[in-house]
């Protein structure tokens, strides 16, 4: 029996592990990971993440052919195959800071391997690393080798949270790189193999390592530019009184272009698009290639500018300040379907809103106060290490309040911020939450998710990324 371990039991180890082990009953698969908090809430009905469809699977193959433990060495020394899925944060001090990956739970995890390893394992690249970081990784195997041949493969994950099951179930394509010689070629096939149990053959691209590697972080970089182009034309719309859904839909009626991530929003978040652009653009750098890292850079910065402008029309249009007055937060998670927060735009919204001293009132369908408040306080960058060793600073979050249900959140509320996409938020009772808010009610939809024209209708004075301007916003300044 084939033997898989995966060191992470992440957002990508636990959906993408689970995946394999319904589609290859023959396969064993261990999940490990230092935390023990995450392995037990694996192994328990409450699972650490939420991601829709995931439950049934872990329950249908936890204890049969899926296992969550916290023996690393135990199943990375009996496994054939080792998946790594750890944390790859950005630098925040040192070379490269601000930019460049740091690889230490990298590094960390390829020295345990070649400590605990007594046969031959061939270890697949899965979180997203610099180009040529497996290069660095089969150094440290084969100079710690004691005989024992190892193969890596970068093997990119492509889902995205809140349709990973899908995603998995159906990929666009599965990229495995490898070395191109004949124990490369082996290795590539035998992981071939696992995804050929549910994967069309011709959705398996095989290429070399450093393809592969780039091709994560060049796909990335594509998604979020998109997103940058349209909320940069969103900015526009407002100024010339275009509507941005109008406009995308023109726009992606081009099959050249298609229709898909045109939406524009208060700007994008996740664990994956700014540092793997930060990663890009630091590896442009190290090559000398100026211009092409400021290509990329400006993705980064429109969509810093997007959020900052969001925050301007808050302030602006509720007559240049938000000092003590209540403003609600409908949605913290960085998109719709997912508890996930790491880099969502509502941090910075909240912050500035926080800046500008107003009182928040936080409703998510996921996300724990804890989290919140977590992410409230923490510095740049410091999402991506354990818990124990991110920074707090304790003074921030005083001015928040974390609630359990969109009307209460809204009520008494001078202002509504939408800053994640759930539906539920485009079927609330607006009458009744307009009914029990301050006058003027203001509404800023971060997300294009509710009908301008009936809130106009209720009432309200409603911002709407990139839709005409209500009369009320048109007088005051976009950005300061
Ligand atoms: C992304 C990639 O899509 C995935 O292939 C990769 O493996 C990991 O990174 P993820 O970050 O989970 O996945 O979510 P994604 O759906 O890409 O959304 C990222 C951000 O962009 C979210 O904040 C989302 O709200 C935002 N977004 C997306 C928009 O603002 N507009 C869009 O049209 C699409
Ligand atoms: P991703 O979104 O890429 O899955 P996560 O941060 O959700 O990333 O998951 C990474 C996991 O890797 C964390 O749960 C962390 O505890 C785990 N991890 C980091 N280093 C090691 C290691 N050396 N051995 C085992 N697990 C590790």
């Amino acid at each position: 029996m084939v033997k898989i371990c995966c060191i992470g039991a992440g957002y990508v180890g636990g959906p993408t592990m689970a995946v394999i082990a319904l589609k290859c009953p023959s396969i064993e698969v261990a999940v490990v990971d230092i935390s023990a908090p995450r392995i037990a809430a694996w192994n328990s009905d409450q699972l650490p993440i939420y991601e829709p469809g995931i439950d049934e699977i872990v329950k249908q193959c936890r204890g049969k052919n899926l296992f969550f433990s916290t023996a690393v060495e135990k199943h990375v020394s009996e496994a054939d195959i080792i998946f790594v899925s750890v944390n790859t944060p950005t630098k925040t001090q040192g070379l490269g800071a601000g930019k460049a990956a740091d690889l230490t739970y990298w590094e960390s995890a390829a020295r345990m391997i070649a400590d605990v390893s007594k046969s031959n394992k061939i270890v697949v690249e899965k979180s997203t690393v610099p180009v040529k970081t497996a290069e660095a990784i089969e150094k440290i195997l084969t100079h710690n080798s004691k005989g024992i041949k190892y193969q890596i493969l970068s093997n990119p994950e492509f889902l995205a949270e809140g349709t990973a099951i899908e995603d998995l179930f159906s990929p666009d394509r599965v990229l495995i790189g490898g070395r191109e010689t004949p124990d490369g070629q082996k290795a590539t096939q035998a992981l071939k193999e696992v995804y050929a149990h549910w994967v069309p053959e011709d959705r398996i691209i095989i290429t070399n390592l450093w393809s592969a590697e780039l091709s994560k972080l060049a796909a990335n970089a594509f998604l979020a530019q998109r997103i940058s182009s349209v909320n940069a034309m969103s900015a526009l719309c407002e100024a010339t009184g275009a509507n941005i859904s109008e406009v995308a839909h023109a726009v992606g009626k081009d099959t050249r272009i298609g229709p898909k991530f045109l939406n524009a929003s208060v700007g994008f978040g996740g664990s994956c698009f700014q540092k793997d652009i930060l990663n890009l653009v630091y590896i442009c750098e190290c090559n000398g290639l100026t211009e092409v890292a400021n290509y990329w850079k400006q993705v980064i910065k429109v969509n810093d500018y997007q959020k900052n402008r969001f925050v301007n029309r808050v302030v602006s249009s509720m007559f240049n300040t938000v000092s003590g007055k209540k403003i609600a937060i409908l949605g913290f998670a960085f998109k719709k379907d997912t508890g996930d927060t790491r880099e969502t735009p509502a941090i910075d919204v909240c912050k500035g809103l926080l800046g500008d001293k107003a009182q928040l009132s936080i409703y998510d369908l996921q996300v724990t106060e804890d989290q919140i408040r977590r992410e409230l306080s923490m510095k740049k960058f410091d999402w991506d290490h354990p818990i124990h060793l991110q920074l707090m600073s304790p003074a921030a979050v005083k001015e928040v309040s974390v609630v359990w249900d969109a009307y209460e959140a809204t009520n008494g509320a001078h202002g509504i911020c939408i800053l994640t996409e759930w539906d539920e938020f485009k079927t609330l009772d607006y009458k009744k939450i307009f009914d029990n808010m301050q006058k003027p009610a203001f509404l800023f939809d971060g997300r294009n998710v509710v009908d301008v024209e009936k809130l106009r209708e209720i009432g309200f004075i409603v911002y709407s990324i990139g839709k005409p301007l209500d009369a009320w916003l048109k007088d005051m300044p976009a950005m300061a």
